[in-house]
């Protein structure tokens, strides 16, 4: 038998077939859909909507929608176009270091016309810079990474605003057809993963982040894992049979957390006389059985883990599962390939505003058979957020590097809310493991020691 771990590759660059004007066009292309995203976000609300906090989580929408626009001059219109500022005097207002979110509604924003009116004319500079700026000669230009990093960024912003839309109360204000029902046959619970060694990150892929570098090598034990998230059928089980109340499942901290703010459902729920039922996006509906679990915390996930006598997946235990082809030892992009997403492989970009049923997505299974791993519902793994060996801060230390440490806990995959241009198998998000209003979930593992 042949041992794959000793030509460990990884897919090629995504970008290697482009020439430079059809880079452009991809970039173009990925920038003009973040904005349509952002403009249905921000239309979908009255003008008050747009500039009233709806949670102290959260910024009022029209400062996300400026300091999209103000990141976007910051990096594309200054620093690769090395033009003039449109708005220096409103640098300072967006940035996010300065101003934490609960006191961003205090500042003098620009209001929702003249914020419109900025991030426009701010695109228009960019593109003008797009036509003409050198693609190669330093990393911030090369494969267009700056316009794939704006992309990014605003598409990041875009699922932000979305849970700042899950969290505003009144009328719905957004639409979107209901997520496809489960179109394999019957699984397995889970998937064993063998022991072995795989290429973990990416050195190749070009609109990848700082903290996504590079690849390299990692040995992972034998492991099984949950075969498709964790449903919200399964997570009532461990509701209904008091999981919330019994101290012996949940971590010091996450029982500090649960007690002190006297949680017992995830965010969104509530008990009726004829069940659990959720408020999605305005609208009053019966939790849905078949779809994972959204809006839980790190410490509920670990909690649920615990009760079914298993446990979070590490990261590197994720992103084995999701990218490790046995048959050629290579890292795929994705899952199911290295091809980009479409609608039959992940359920992604605000198509649906709910994850959707275990099952639904056979096509965009793993090498190894499991399901769902992009797209859905980001999902919470046990590791910290740290570097990666040899890993270089770019294009600024605060991109990453400032968050790295005990504090936060990775998430991988993506969710329904996250644009195919902001995840793939090597992507990293983090948060605070107390976090609920983001679109997470999970799947659990467990150790296969022997197999
Ligand atoms: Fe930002």
């Amino acid at each position: 038998m042949i041992d794959v771990t000793d030509f460990l590759t990884e897919a090629p660059s995504a970008f290697r077939e482009k020439t430079g004007e059809q880079l452009r066009e991809h970039a173009a292309q990925a920038l003009t859909r973040a904005r349509r995203r952002s403009t249905t976000l921000t239309d979908a609300v009255a003008d008050e909507d747009l500039v009233r906090q709806h949670s102290k989580l959260m910024s009022p929408l029209v400062w996300d929608l400026a300091h999209i626009g103000s990141q976007e001059e910051l990096w594309l219109v200054r620093d690769v176009g090395g033009r003039e500022p449109l708005r220096p005097d409103i640098d300072d207002l967006y940035d996010a270091f300065r101003h934490p979110r609960a006191d961003r509604p205090s500042l003098p924003l620009l209001g929702p016309a003249e914020a419109r009116r900025y991030v426009g004319e701010v695109r228009a500079k960019a593109f003008e810079v797009l036509e003409r700026a050198p693609l190669e000669g330093s990393r911030l230009t090369e494969a267009a990474f700056a316009f794939g990093m704006i992309t990014q960024h605003e598409q990041q912003h875009d699922e932000t605003m979305l849970a700042t839309h899950q969290l505003r109360k009144g009328e719905p204000a957004l639409h979107a057809p209901a997520p496809p029902g489960a179109r394999s046959g019957p699984l397995p619970a889970e998937v064993l993963v063998p022991a072995g060694s795989f290429l973990m990150g990416t050195s190749v892929e070009p609109w990848a982040l700082d903290n996504e570098r590079p690849a390299h090598e990692v040995g992972v034990g034998a492991f099984f894992i949950d075969t498709t998230p964790v449903t919200n059928g399964a997570y009532t089980e461990f509701l209904e049979s008091g999981g919330y109340d019994q101290r012996r499942w949940w971590s010091d901290a996450g029982w500090e957390y649960r007690t002190a703010h006297d949680i017992g459902a995830p965010r969104f729920w509530r008990r009726e006389a004829d069940g659990w039922w959720r408020t999605r996006f305005g609208v009053d509906e019966r939790v849905p059985a078949e779809q994972p679990v959204v809006h839980v915390s790190f410490h509920e996930a670990e909690a649920y883990a615990a009760w079914a006598g298993k446990r979070l997946p590490t990261e590197r235990e994720w992103e084995k599962a999701a990218r490790f082809d046995p048959a050629t030892g290579r890292s795929r992009r994705y899952p199911w390939g290295d091809e980009e997403p479409t609608a039959e492989h992940a359920n992604l970009g605000q198509a649906h505003l709910s994850p959707a049923a275990a099952g639904a997505y056979p096509a965009g299974a793993s090498a190894l058979g499991v399901h769902q791993l992009i797209g859905d519902v980001w999902e919470w793994t046990s590791s910290d957020f740290h570097g990666y060996p040899g890993f270089v801060a770019f294009p600024y230390r605060e991109y990453s590097e400032v968050f790295f440490g005990p504090e936060y806990k990775v998430l991988r995959g993506g969710s329904f809310g996250t644009d195919a241009a902001a995840v793939r198998g090597t992507f990293r998000n983090w948060d605070y493991p107390i976090r609920r209003q983001i679109f997470a979930g999970f799947r659990c593992a467990r150790d296969a020691s022997g197999v």
